[in-house]
């Protein structure tokens, strides 16, 4: 397949709220010229920490990544939108589905998903210990 060529799913709608969208660089790439798998996990556990931030209506941290996947490359030049969707709310943690899809050549016809994992976070205080999740209607 070729760098241009969209997926089979690229007409999938991607679920949840875009949390964080950013640019492939040159930077980005390992020594083969390709975009480091490295990198794009930590834009995921950012945009799984700013909507698990929000729910916990404070710190978090990151406690496990389940269901890891990279189903496709990532190229330079490729804008990345990552969604999340929280998927469950227990006493102290929180398991937000984060996707990663690509806008190819960037043209909004071209948005290819990349890759996918469940990020858990656990609400913690100010000392980094672990706090109930408030319910909803406090927020
Ligand atoms: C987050 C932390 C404070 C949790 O403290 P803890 O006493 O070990 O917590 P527990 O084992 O009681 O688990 C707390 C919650 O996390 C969940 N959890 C723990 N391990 C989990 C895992 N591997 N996968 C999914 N959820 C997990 C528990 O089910 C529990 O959820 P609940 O309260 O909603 O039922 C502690 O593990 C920690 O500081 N870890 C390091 C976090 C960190 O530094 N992350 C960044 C890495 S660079």
């Amino acid at each position: 397949m070729s760098a241009s060529d969209p997926s089979p799913n690229s007409q999938d709608a991607p679920k949840g709220e875009l949390a964080l969208r950013t640019l492939a660089m040159p930077a980005d790439t390992n020594p083969s010229g390709d975009i480091f798998g490295g990198w794009v996990m930590a834009q995921m556990d950012i945009a799984g920490g700013i909507s698990a931030w929000n729910r916990a209506d404070g710190r978090v941290a990151t406690v496990a990544v389940d269901g890891f996947t990279f189903h496709r490359p990532i190229y330079v030049g490729d804008v990345v939108c990552c969604y999340t969707d929280i998927v469950h709310v227990g006493k102290t943690s929180i398991q937000v589905l984060v996707s990663a899809w690509v806008l190819r050549g960037r043209r909004p016809e071209n948005r290819i998903k990349v890759t996918e994992g469940t990020f858990s976070f656990v609400a913690i205080d100010t000392e980094g210990k672990k706090r109930d999740v408030p319910p909803l209607d406090n927020l």
